[in-house]
């Protein structure tokens, strides 16, 4: 297993912790450490998720750059802005984002490093008046825009918090008809369809990710990166999606999506190995969206 961990990947404990997502994190937080604790040992000893890993690349070749102010929209529990804290370093500065009092608690308490810029976290609705936060260098965030009722209305809100010439990036993930691979794949298309039929439910926008460069666009930003990066499963890898089935669980069977029952959370991570073994190769699992801009010199 060795040849797969040089991803950047993170541990369990990090799809505990922060809000979710069919790509990586669940809105809610229903997935404490003390359920991870009752679930299945199979499901326990999964892999981490890797849908943030594509991160820590982008947002390093976007420009951001040390001493930046950084504003970080929908920031969660804050793992982006200590990304970005630490690229902006010491003199830099980071305000975060979100409506959530419980998931920036977490971020509160999170360390970003010795040599990262102090991240100042602040409640606010992004699809409001935003508060006077000043002028920001950079305005980023990660699946975030998916959960707004008019993203195109925020983006304008933000690009008036941004310098002339600001970074404005965002990493979305959406339904792009995955999974793919060398079989049929039908439980791992199941879950796949379960997972954004719950944030469909849900009134998340499941097609943002494949509209995100028309609305940059369309917001007058000069587009400087729109790229994708696969979230891959290795033949033989640990599988992290029975780790996010469950996660996701209460959430299916809130919005009447799936029952316990029909996902059959205790065998879920045999029935999906074996699938996977039959089929081998690589399965291309979820896409995660990349795209930054530079708003308009003209403001
Ligand atoms: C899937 S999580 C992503 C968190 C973080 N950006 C990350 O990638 O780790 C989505 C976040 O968006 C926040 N969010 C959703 N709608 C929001 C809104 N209208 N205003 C502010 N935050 C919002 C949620 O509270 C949640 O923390």
């Amino acid at each position: 297993m060795e040849r797969f961990r040089d991803r950047g990947l993170r541990g369990v404990g990090d799809l505990v912790e922060k809000p979710f997502d069919p790509t990586n994190n669940a809105m809610s937080y229903t997935a404490s450490p003390d359920t991870l604790l009752e679930t299945p040992l199979a499901i326990q000893q999964a892999a981490p998720n890797p849908a943030n890993a594509p991160s820590g690349r982008f947002f390093a070749e976007i420009g951001i750059a040390s001493g930046m102010r950084v504003l970080d929209v929908g920031c969660g529990n804050g793992d982006l802005s200590r990304l970005v804290a630490r690229m902006v370093g010491p003199d830099g500065e980071v305000v975060a984002i979100d409506r959530s009092p419980e998931a920036m608690a977490m971020g509160r308490s999170a360390e970003a490093g010795p040599k990262a810029a102090p991240i100042r976290y602040q409640q606010a609705d992004l699809a409001g008046a935003l508060p006077k936060l000043g002028r920001f260098d950079a305005v980023i965030g990660r699946r975030v825009l998916m959960y707004l009722p008019d993203a195109s209305a925020t983006l304008a809100r933000l690009a008036a918090l941004a310098a002339p010439g600001a970074i404005m990036a965002f990493q979305e993930h959406g339904r792009a008809g995955l999974p793919a691979g060398l079989g049929g794949l039908p439980l791992h298309r199941r879950l796949y369809d379960l997972l954004w039929d719950t944030v469909a439910a849900e009134e998340g926008d499941t097609g943002l990710a494949l509209r995100l460069a028309d609305l940059m666009l369309s917001a007058g930003h000069g587009i400087e990166v729109a790229r994708s990066e696969g979230i891959l499963l290795q033949a033989g890898e640990p599988s992290f999606l029975p780790t996010l089935a469950q996660a996701m669980l209460p959430r299916m069977v809130e919005r009447g999506v799936a029952s316990a029952q029909e996902v059959g959370l205790d065998t879920l991570a045999e029935r999906l190995r074996e699938e996977h073994r039959v089929v081998g190769g690589t399965i291309v699992w979820d896409l995660a969206f990349l795209v930054s801009a530079r708003v308009g010199l003209d403001r």
